[in-house]
């Protein structure tokens, strides 16, 4: 059988797609309004490039060198305990659970590009009526939209690798760019460029908390696609001979000049427009469209495109979040990609019902327990847990387990004198950050 591989630009796409995502254009602006601005970007950018830049490294390189689905790929390389070490790979179920959510949130996407075409709230007021009648009592209108995202996404994972997920990046990736350049100019001619420029980058210590810190770095592996997988089993898809190191500099690289264009141009529109930087997951449903009516029929314009650009940023993560355990079932128990690509579709489509149930009226108090809805239950675990966990599993994995000449062997030609840093790094500081990182986030310091 002759196995599909990225071409080299494929793969640079495809995962810079995976990670630029909702957690880019929707997560970023909303926990940097929350979290108020300077000092916590500043704490998001030194992570990224400091922890996540490296992790990256790590991860392509598992994937890159096990050549299978993750579980394989951690027993494959194990030098010894190869029974234990498989375990690594079972963080691929991470993805699984974060589409639960995702695809919903993709949903309210669609939604939200047809209704722009030509409503928009008045004012937040009712920007915040028209979003909780969709969230609170609109069951259908959410299923239809989850439904055709579970489509689209699974068709995608059924054409595979070159005609399913390189394509689609090749196509949405850069269309996405266009849209935000496009939109970004036009914030520069703003008069409120500025004030969005001072609050995102002018660092107030004093509201840097340790939750603000830990937000910081739970989101960096959130918006880089890390400790899961998804970007271990892309880099199982890559030409023999790819420079590792390049290409996770290309993704970090693209990753976070977006979310930074994403989050000026928003903070721009709600400075001049609206009423200045929102907090809250709200932030893009609800502040966003009532500073896009002000802008009468351009807003309408804007407001579409903006959601179209924020629905293919989604569309190429899921894909990226579904196709680890596709490829496990395909590698483990010879499913064909299409049956695989169905069964895991199905499961976070059926799942994924009951996330949106958990935010209906008249359901919702079933779909509650310990202060949180079944709906964020999967966010909090898998983001908070799961992706912190598996960047631990990692780091230690290419640190310690991995023999130290086959690490230096493939990457040392493209690292050079920065092998030894990086290496150290990934030994000592990386564990020891994600370890406490780990411990606050489940409330345990
Ligand atoms: N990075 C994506 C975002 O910012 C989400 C995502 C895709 C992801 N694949 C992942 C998160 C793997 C963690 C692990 O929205």
């Amino acid at each position: 059988m002759k196995i599909a591989r990225f071409s080299r630009i494929g793969f640079i796409l495809a995962a810079a797609g995976s990670a630029v995502g909702l957690g880019n254009i929707w997560k970023f602006p909303y926990i940097t309004g929350e979290y108020g601005g300077g000092a916590f970007v500043l704490v998001y950018l030194l992570t990224v490039l400091l922890v996540g830049f490296s992790i990256m490294i790590a991860e392509m390189l598992i994937g890159y060198l096990g050549r299978k689905d993750t579980v394989s790929s951690f027993e494959e390389l194990a030098p010894t305990y190869k029974d234990l070490w498989k375990f690594g790979g079972f963080q691929a179920m991470a993805g699984l659970l974060i589409m639960i959510f995702y695809s919903v949130v993709i949903g309210w996407i669609f939604n939200y590009i047809i209704t722009s075409l030509e409503y928009l709230p008045a004012n937040v007021k009712e920007a915040e009526t028209t979003f909780n009648l969709m969230l609170q009592s609109d069951f259908f209108t959410q299923l239809f939209y989850h439904t055709l995202s579970f489509v689209i996404i699974t068709y995608t994972l059924t054409k595979g690798i070159k005609a399913g997920i390189e394509k689609i990046n090749l196509v949405l990736m850069p269309a996405l760019m266009i849209i935000l350049s496009g939109m970004f100019i036009y914030s520069l001619s703003l008069d409120a460029f500025p004030k969005a420029v001072e609050f995102m980058f002018a660092a107030d210590w004093s509201k840097l908390n340790s939750e603000a810190f830990v937000i910081a770095v739970g989101h960096a592996f959130f918006t880089l696609s890390l400790g899961m997988g998804a970007i271990m089993t892309y880099a199982a898809s890559m030409e023999k001979g790819s420079n590792i190191v390049k290409s996770a500099f290309w993704v970090v690289f693209l990753d976070t000049s977006i979310a930074i264009v994403a989050g000026l141009m928003l903070f721009t529109f709600l400075y001049q427009y609206g009423s200045g930087p929102a907090k809250g997951p709200g932030l893009v449903f609800i502040s966003l469209p009532a500073a896009f009516y002000e802008m009468g029929i351009l807003g309408n314009i804007f407001a579409v495109l903006f959601f179209l650009a924020l629905a293919f940023a989604g569309l190429t993560s899921a894909v990226s979040l579904t196709e680890p355990m596709v490829q496990y079932f395909m590698d483990r128990f010879a499913f064909s990609r299409v049956k695989a690509s169905v069964l895991m579709g199905l499961f976070f489509w059926f799942f994924g019902i009951f996330a949106i149930l958990s935010n209906i009226d008249g359901t919702k108090e079933y779909l509650f327990w310990g202060g949180k809805s079944f709906f964020d239950w999967i966010d909090y675990i898998t983001a908070a847990i799961m992706l912190p966990a598996g960047g631990f599993i990692m780091a230690i994995f290419v640190g310690y387990v991995l023999e130290k000449s086959r690490v230096e062997a493939a990457l040392k030609p493209f690292l050079k004198w920065a092998f030894e840093p990086w290496y150290f790094f990934l030994r000592y500081i990386i564990p020891i950050a994600m370890f406490v990182v780990m411990l606050n986030l489940m409330g345990v310091l």
